[in-house]
This record gives C-alpha cells, structure tokens and sequence, in this order.
C-alpha cells in the first residue's frame, strides 16, 4: 500500500476479537475449538505488538451480553480465561506487559477474581506494552458506573454545571489511557456490540472479514498501514489539519 502517511503509529488499539465461533464451525470443530484458537491468535498478537514497541491494546474479551450464550459455552469461556490467565501471565510479565482488566468482575467466580487481582499485581510496575483485557465489559455499564462514582464522591450541594468531560473521564474504566486511536473488528461484523461507548468517539474504525483466529501480524500491519494513511479532523476541515507525517 502507498497511502500518503496522515498519520504516525497509533498510540492505543482496541480490538473487537470476533469470528472465533465461525472460524471453528467452518472446521467441523466445537465453538470452543475457536475460542482456543483465539487465544493463539491473541498471543501471536501481543507477541507482535511488543515487538514494535506498541504502547497500548485493549481487547474485548466477553461482553456482558455474551453471558446470553449457551451455559456451556459461556462455562467453557471462563475455563479458557482462567487456563489461559495462569499458563500466560508470567511470560507477559518477562515482556515487560503491564495487564489490566476492565469490566463488572464481581460476576465471575472468587477463583477468577483472584487471578485476575494477582495478575494485575505482578504486572503492575512494567514499563512495556500496556494489554487492556475487557471482561464483562459493556460501554453503557461504563458509563453508568462513571457517573455513580462521581456522584459518590461529589458533595450534596455540587452545580451541575460544574460536571464536565474530564469528571467522566476520570471516573471511566480507562482512565489514564488516551483514547483509542484506531479500533479494529475482526469477523466481518461492522458494529460497536456496546464496545467502549465514550472512547470511541473519535477513533478511526477498521472491519475486516478475517475471523479472529486467522488475524495475525501481517493483517495487524495492513490495520495499522490503513490508519496511517487516515485524515483525523475532529470536526476541522481538511486544509486546517493538513500536514504530511515523515
Ligand atoms: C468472539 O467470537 C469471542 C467472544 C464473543 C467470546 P464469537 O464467539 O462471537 O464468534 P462468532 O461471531 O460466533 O463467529
Ligand atoms: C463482541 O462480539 C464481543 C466480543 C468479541 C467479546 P459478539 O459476537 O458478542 O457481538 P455481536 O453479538 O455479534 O454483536
Ligand atoms: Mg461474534
């Protein structure tokens, strides 16, 4: 591709990780069969994007919707994300990955919890790749919860007036993370599925029909290649923005 670069590198990338279910029905496999080769997929990924010095990825793990699959499907997904959790946190540590998880996860079992708490404990002072995993996770929730806790902590006698962005913002689950600049759905499906609602509001959105199992580096690099050669104007016009990126 020899798009005009508009763009560097983004700096934050959200990722729907859809497809794992066709990916094995297509196979003659069991959904969980995808799911597992989801997992590699996503390993592969990280792999990758540590690689290149990434700065951030946040992936959608399980939507608060998803617990509407078949009972043993969704016991399956949490099975997978307990083994996957154990067998994977001590090589993302040695990358120097920092985890962290965002979503409702008083839901999930005490046992779930645990790990996810030990695994966001010991990754918590690397440097590298930040890997945002969300869990239960739905963008209405986000920003419901957001504003509970800022009228949590504001006094009785607040102006309304008073309450801007910023304050929802700080009470998000990604706070401290700039938004996500390029998001990206793997699996063909071009919607949000109540994906980070509020962050996305000006990030470049790419689809693809790749099902998540099969996306790898080099469709990553295609993802990141179209991104580059996007022309962000958050509501200028063209020539106020235009500048070419060396
Ligand atoms: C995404 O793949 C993974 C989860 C939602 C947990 P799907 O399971 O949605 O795969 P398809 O969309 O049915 O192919
Ligand atoms: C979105 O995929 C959630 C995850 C990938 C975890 P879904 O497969 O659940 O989305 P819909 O239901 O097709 O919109
Ligand atoms: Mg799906």
């Amino acid at each position: 591709m020899n798009a005009e670069k508009k763009n560097t590198r983004p700096n934050h990338v959200a990722i729907i990780m859809d497809g794992n279910g066709r990916w094995a029905e297509k196979r003659g496999l069991p959904r969980i069969a995808g799911h597992r080769a989801g997992v590699k997929a996503l390993r592969k990924l990280i792999e990758f994007a540590v690689e290149i010095n990434l700065n951030v990825i946040t992936v959608y793990a399980f939507s608060r919707e998803n617990w509407q699959r078949p009972e043993r499907e969704v016991s399956l997904l949490m099975d997978l994300f307990m083994s996957s959790l154990q067998s994977e946190v001590q090589d993302l540590h040695k990358n120097n990955v920092k985890l962290k998880f965002i979503g409702e996860k008083s839901s999930f079992s005490k046992k779930l919890q645990e790990s996810i708490n030990n695994a966001e404990a010991l990754t918590s002072s690397n440097t590298g790749l930040c890997l945002n995993v969300a869990v239960n996770y739905s963008g209405r929730w986000d920003i419901l919860q957001a504003c509970r806790s800022l009228i949590n902590k504001t006094s009785t006698n607040l102006d309304l007036k008073d309450i801007n962005e910023e304050d929802i913002n700080k009470n998000l689950s990604l706070v401290g993370f700039n938004e996500p600049d390029l998001f990206i759905r793997t699996g063909g499906e071009q919607r949000i599925s109540n994906y980070l609602l509020w962050q996305l509001a000006y990030t470049e959105l790419y689809f693809t029909d790749t099902l998540w199992p099969d996306f790898d580096a080099d469709q990553f690099k295609l993802a990141i290649e179209w991104f580059e050669g996007r022309q962000r104007r958050f509501g200028k016009t063209s020539e106020q923005v235009k500048k070419v990126v060396q």
